[in-house]
């Protein structure tokens, strides 16, 4: 009898090791500590066993029950985790992926051509030893007018319509300078870097308006540092850009941060120079403001003009983007419809 008892634990323990399921788990305690179970059928068979022998088998029973329920334990914990694994390996989802996007096919997206051009001109920036840095997009009055010269009563700012908050202090980045501002602050020149990014205007919209559009701005701050250095990297940007040599040329341009200030245009691609609706007949297309950094700017980031001085420059990425894919209407660019975007899953 005392034999019977301990083949059973091990029967239990070598099936038990190959359950695979909590329910067959279950099953198998209750073959054999169930009513109906292989336990209790021996212990009704104690009834006929001398005294003696009934306190040991009893005993050894108990033990034997015991065991049983520790196996079980031990067993089912073991399951229960393999379960979870199993589930967490099943349900894992793709949050990327909506199942809009999926029912449509639309599984391999191309970027958009904003960050298409951006990347585009931050390698030849990198090209060019320029780093790039970020900036916030709610900035305070501080790095979006004041350390940019443009003082609380200055009617400039009147050129740039402010999405502000209701605290009248933060707002929505007008431009893409508070970079410059923010870089100046963390940085000792010589240093030269770009800053793109997302900048909001309050606009009223049409084709070749947006509330929300990007900037790359950079600046350049050293020694002895010329409007020649500054024609020089405009030049080898845009031939980068259009891939083919273009003339710049430089007309006077106010922005109080900047002094001298510029615009900067290049010389008709379309129509070579000639004249064309493009460049409304004069050969030439504006296309970048920029100057030398206005000593007032180099002191609010802690720069010495006395020192150092530099250039800076704007690039309105969205008409780039336009021009080099022969886009019409600016407000596509964030229509957020799959037909416009789909088309750029070539490049
Ligand atoms: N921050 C100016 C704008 O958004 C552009 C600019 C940048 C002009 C740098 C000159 C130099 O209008």
């Amino acid at each position: 009898m005392l034999q019977k008892l301990d083949d059973m634990l091990k029967d239990f323990r070598e099936r038990a090791a190959t359950t695979d399921t909590g329910a067959h788990l279950s099953e198998l305690k209750a073959e054999f500590l169930g009513k109906k179970g292989k336990l209790n059928d021996v212990l009704k068979s104690l009834k006929d066993a001398a005294p003696e022998e009934r306190k040991t088998l009893g005993a050894r029973a108990n033990e034997l029950k015991n065991r049983i329920q520790e196996g079980f334990d031990a067993r089912m914990k073991e399951l229960e985790l393999a379960e979870i694994n199993l589930r967490l390996l099943k349900d894992r989802v793709d949050v990327t992926l909506t199942p809009s996007l999926r029912d449509e096919g639309l599984t391999d997206a191309g970027y958009h051509p904003v960050t298409l051009v951006q990347r585009e001109i931050e390698d030849i920036f990198l090209s060019m030893g320029f780093a790039i840095l970020d900036g916030p997009h709610i900035e305070d009055d501080y790095h979006n007018f004041e350390a940019l010269n443009i003082p609380k009563d200055h009617p400039a700012r009147d050129m740039q319509d402010t999405f502000w908050f209701a605290d009248m202090h933060h707002l929505l980045r007008t431009h893409t300078s508070t970079i410059q501002v923010r870089g100046m602050e963390a940085h000792q020149p010589p240093f030269r870097f770009v800053g793109p990014g997302k900048v909001f205007r309050n606009e009223a919209l049409d084709a070749s308006h947006e509330a929300v559009f990007h900037q790359l701005e950079g600046m350049m701050v050293g020694r002895n540092i010329s409007v020649a250095n500054l024609i020089y990297f405009m030049k080898t940007l845009l031939s980068e850009i259009f891939r083919r040599d273009v003339e710049v040329r430089l007309r006077p341009g106010f922005f109080p941060f900047v002094e001298p200030g510029f615009e900067l245009d290049i010389n008709c691609l379309i129509c070579g120079g000639s004249g064309c609706s493009v460049c409304k007949q004069s050969g030439w297309v504006e296309l970048l403001p920029c100057g030398m950094v206005h000593p007032n700017v180099l002191r609010y980031g802690g720069i010495d003009p006395d020192e150092f001085n530099g250039f800076a420059f704007g690039l309105g990425l969205d008409r780039l983007v336009m021009m080099r894919y022969h886009i019409d209407d600016i407000r596509h660019l964030h229509s957020r419809k799959l037909a416009f975007s789909r088309q750029f899953r070539a490049y």
